[in-house]
């Protein structure tokens, strides 16, 4: 699938933090894993202090986020932390675009993208699945009692 060139990917501000809270507490995983308000705005904050953080605008509007670090949070490589879509918005290819810019910086300076993805998440690991992401772990009864987090991992092809 081409992305559609009314995607656009921006780096995050405080701004930014209410439309991410609005897309991630609307959605599994992070409804399951019991995401607060409150979780939701540190995650933010702190990916933007000490990570980066990213948007995708479908023709003006927030429709997506990724949440990332480089050089800590994994060892071995980068580590996306959090990446969703607005329910309206997908399938157009934001989620790719969101990754590519994720990889794109993260490839720079590590030879692996790291991630975890829970083990009820079936359209996310056929999702990463979909982008060349390899099961390589499996972390039991990790955030709830019962699901998985399974490790996944993308490796720098040069
Ligand atoms: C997972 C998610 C981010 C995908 O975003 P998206 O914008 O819908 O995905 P895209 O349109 O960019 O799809 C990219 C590729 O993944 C594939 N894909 C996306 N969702 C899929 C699904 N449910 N099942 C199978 N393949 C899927 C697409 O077919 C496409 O493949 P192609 O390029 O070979 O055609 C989105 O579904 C989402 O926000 N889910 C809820 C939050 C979540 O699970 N986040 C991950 C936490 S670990």
């Amino acid at each position: 699938m081409s992305i559609d060139p009314r995607i656009k990917i921006r780096k995050a501000s405080e701004n930014d933090i209410k439309d991410i809270c609005r897309i991630m507490l609307s959605t599994d995983p992070y409804v399951t894993l019991g995401y607060t308000e409150d979780m939701c705005v540190d995650t933010v904050l702190s990916g933007l202090e000490e990570g980066w953080t990213a948007v995708a605008e479908y023709e003006g509007e927030v429709v997506g986020f990724i949440i990332f670090r480089v050089f800590d949070g994994f060892p071995l490589g980068g580590y996306i932390r959090a990446l969703a879509v607005d329910r309206r918005f997908r399938g157009k290819g934001v989620g790719k675009a969101l990754m590519r810019y994720a990889e794109e910086i993260i490839f720079r300076y590590r030879r692996n993208v790291f991630l975890l993805v829970s083990s009820f998440n079936y359209d996310a690991i056929r999702f990463y699945r979909s982008l060349g992401y390899e099961f390589v772990g499996e972390i039991k009864d990790a955030i709830v009692e019962g699901f998985s987090e399974y490790i996944f991992r993308k490796k720098r092809s040069f």
